[in-house]
């Protein structure tokens, strides 16, 4: 993929879903840029996941959640081609990836981005070093362009110019974790995958961080993939929500689906206090979000 401007809407068909960001949820016809069909992934005798399908649209942010060891990471680190899995398919971008060319894989490569859960940053290198990491790996242009291009990531994220020349040591939290999405969208990817961007944040710098994480979405098209814990978040930034557990995707829709679910899990992750006290801060009066059994427990349809 050849560098873009990336101050003017990148190519091929970004723009157009940028223009129609959604919360519908459910039933929307967006183009399904990731499948997972029957995914099964094992290490040695024990099975993490097991017949696992879901899709990912385009132009969405997709929260993923689920109990901690239920293997939000492997999965993502399997759609990466990072862990192998014993059987099921995996498209991206329509491409097997294990199945795929060397050219073919290149090509998804500088499609994705991502932000790991451990690790978000080299220690060793300034913050635009960083960014230039998979600029150096995947293009062939010269080091000014490199160094001029990974300023208007630095920008694009809201850190402050000065910020190119730090070492992840002198940032606080919320700056590394916007340096590592600036380093995720380094080769202007239609996707990013981020696993648990905002743990250690506090509240508003973790609410900082979905804003600029919508705002992405809204002006590039982005599709964003977030595993996450933070029920702010997931009631707030994500359209589509997946819940991992018993080695497969439980549940997956709108934050109304996952408040109707009867799923246990489910219930008390989102009907749970704190849960309780988001829907209370910030549902406007007009949405009933209770679950289903209460609303027509009210004499509502
Ligand atoms: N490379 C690996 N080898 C063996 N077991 C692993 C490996 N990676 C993850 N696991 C195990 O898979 C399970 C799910 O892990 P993980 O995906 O990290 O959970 P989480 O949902 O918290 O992200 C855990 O029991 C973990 O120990
Ligand atoms: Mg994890």
């Amino acid at each position: 993929m050849p560098p873009s401007d990336t101050e003017t809407p990148p190519e091929s068909g970004r723009a157009p879903a940028a223009q129609t960001p959604s919360r519908s949820g459910g039933g929307d016809d967006r183009e399904v840029i990731i499948t997972c069909r029957d995914v099964t992934v094992r290490f040695g005798s024990k099975t993490i996941l097991e017949n696992l399908s879901m899709d990912v649209r385009r132009g969405e942010i997709l929260g993923f959640v689920g109990a901690s060891g239920t293997g939000k990471s492997v999965l993502l680190r399997t759609i990466l081609g990072l862990n192998a899995k014993q059987s099921g398919t995996i498209e991206v971008f329509g491409i097997d990836y294990e199945r795929a060319s060397d050219e073919e894989r290149l090509a998804v490569e500088q499609r994705w981005g991502v932000l790991f859960q451990q690790g978000a940053l080299f220690s060793s290198l300034t913050v635009l070093e960083n960014i230039q990491v998979p600029m150096r790996e995947y293009l062939d242009i010269s080091p000014k362009l490199m160094g001029e291009l990974a300023r208007l990531k630095i920008d694009l994220v809201g850190l402050a110019a000065d910020a190119a020349d730090k070492y992840p040591s002198e940032l606080s939290g919320g700056m590394i974790k916007r340096a590592a999405l600036a380093r995720a969208l380094a080769l202007d990817p239609d996707i990013v995958f981020l696993d648990e961007p905002t743990s250690g944040l506090d509240p508003i710098g973790a609410a900082d961080f979905d804003d600029l994480v919508m705002t992405l979405r809204d002006t590039l098209g982005l599709t964003v993939y977030q595993v996450t814990h933070d029920l702010d978040s997931l009631f707030r930034a994500c359209d589509r929500i997946a819940v991992l557990g018993q080695k497969r995707v439980l549940v997956e829709g709108d934050i109304q689906t996952m408040l109707d679910s009867d799923d246990p899990w489910v219930r008390s992750y989102f009907h749970g206090k704190r849960a309780r006290s988001i829907v209370t801060d910030e549902a406007e009066p007009a949405d009933d979000v209770r679950p289903k059994a209460e609303r027509s427990a009210d004499g509502e349809a």
